[in-house]
């Protein structure tokens, strides 16, 4: 069965995703700034189908419209960013275009990385999938490229892949986690779950110090290498499919 079309009132959309008030989108349509299909909409009040190519048919002031609700994008987080919508210094939100951060529903980082940490996020004004990708239960992998300040002992994998490391102050223990060794203080670290400061824990509970940690992938979508820090990019279907597939090894 296919799913009905929504709708929408054109003022409440545009509002919503940022193009101003209600008020400012009904002087819009009234100056003909607003088109669907090559003819002006005169009245607020029109209801638009929400369908996929609409951004490509309705356009403001000459320009496609914004992606409509249920995007999700992927961010390249730089060091010295903070996942958080208060606090001081430069947020992630902060690397949004102005129209993109007064939307509602608002865009939120599908969980997050420290500080300190860089590398792939995503963000989704959609409620269900990001519950779907942090969700412990599709077991979503999260690559990151560890950095130590100590050389690796040779024992980590196997207490990694055992699972039941039980980080300080927790009382459930860790799942299984993949560690790839690259060098004497490298390695990539995959972990199917979101623990605050989980890899640096990881590490500290084995007596070593995390000095640098990057996300280089999301189940098996990878930072595109084109994609610099503090850019982002829209997601098509094709990426958010690739999240819940099986990474190539
Ligand atoms: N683990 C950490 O310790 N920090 C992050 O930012 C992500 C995972």
């Amino acid at each position: 069965m296919s799913r009905p079309v929504q709708t929408a009132r054109l003022d409440r959309l545009l509002a919503n995703m940022g193009y101003g008030s209600r008020r400012d989108i009904a002087l819009m349509t009234k100056a003909g700034w607003i088109s669907l299909d090559g003819e002006a909409v005169r009245d607020e009040a029109t209801r638009v189908r929400l369908d996929a190519d609409l951004p490509s048919r309705l356009l403001i002031r000459g320009k496609r419209l914004d992606p409509l609700p249920g995007m999700v994008i992927m961010v390249h987080k730089p060091l010295g960013v903070t996942c958080s919508r208060k606090e001081a210094g430069t947020l992630i939100y902060d690397l949004l275009p102005d129209r993109w951060r007064a939307r509602d529903p608002a865009l939120s980082t599908v969980g997050r990385l420290d500080k300190e940490t860089s590398g792939l996020i995503l963000m989704t004004d959609d409620g269900d999938l990001l519950h779907k990708i942090i969700s412990p239960k599709h077991h979503v992998p999260k690559r990151y490229v560890v950095t130590l300040d100590r050389p690796l002992k040779g024992t980590e994998a196997a207490i990694f892949a055992a699972g039941g490391l039980m980080l300080d102050g927790e009382t459930k223990p860790l799942l299984p986690a993949e560690l790839e060794i690259t060098g004497e203080r490298t390695a990539y670290l995959t972990v199917h779950e979101g623990r605050y400061h989980q890899v640096r824990r990881m590490f500290a509970a084995l007596g070593n110090h995390v000095t640098a940690l990057h996300r280089d992938q999301i189940g098996a979508l990878s930072l595109p290498e084109g994609l610099m820090a503090g850019s982002l990019r829209l997601m098509t279907a094709a990426d958010v499919a690739k999240l819940f597939a099986v990474p190539a090894k």
